[in-house]
């Protein structure tokens, strides 16, 4: 039996610096590595400051985060990431995101979309890979970073 080398895929490799980071505000930044929109997969990096916090949310799939350095919790509970940590969120889960100490980097691998709450617990807006991808890339040309090699895929 042979095995045809031309229809097996490549790895996508992406070095640590060849994808740039967007400023959103405070220091706090961003870079969108991937995204799948068929699949509803993007996966995120963030480095945030002491006293970022993110919306309230909810994913309406899994998530799963891994912390480069840092400090930074969920409201909702006691446990803290860390360099190191990782995390599982299940479709459904609901949370807010604070961040606890300066230069703190994460990276998030998620379907689906993130429900963005209101104190009553109504959807006020809708992050998803699409309109992370448009939103990243408009910041990076207007902050002269270039247009960014992010790896897209159906
Ligand atoms: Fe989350």
């Amino acid at each position: 039996m042979t095995i045809t080398a031309p229809t097996a895929p490549e790895a996508v490799h992406v070095g640590a610096d060849e994808l740039p980071w967007a400023d959103i505000g405070g220091g706090n930044k961003l870079r969108l590595l991937q995204i799948r929109e068929k699949e509803g997969l993007w996966i995120v990096e963030n480095i945030f400051q002491k006293g970022f916090d993110v919306q309230t949310h909810k994913h309406t799939g899994p998530v799963w985060g891994y912390t480069v350095s840092g400090a930074w919790k969920y409201k909702e509970y006691d446990y803290v990431n860390r360099a190191g940590s990782f995390l599982y969120e299940p479709a459904g889960s609901v949370h807010t995101l604070e961040c606890i100490e300066d230069d703190t980097q994460v990276w998030f691998h998620m379907y689906g979309v993130n429900l963005n709450l209101d104190e009553e617990g109504n959807v006020a807006s809708v992050s998803d890979g699409a309109g992370t991808l448009a939103a990243y890339t408009a910041m990076c040309e207007a902050q002269g970073l270039g247009t960014p090699n992010v790896v897209i895929g159906d």
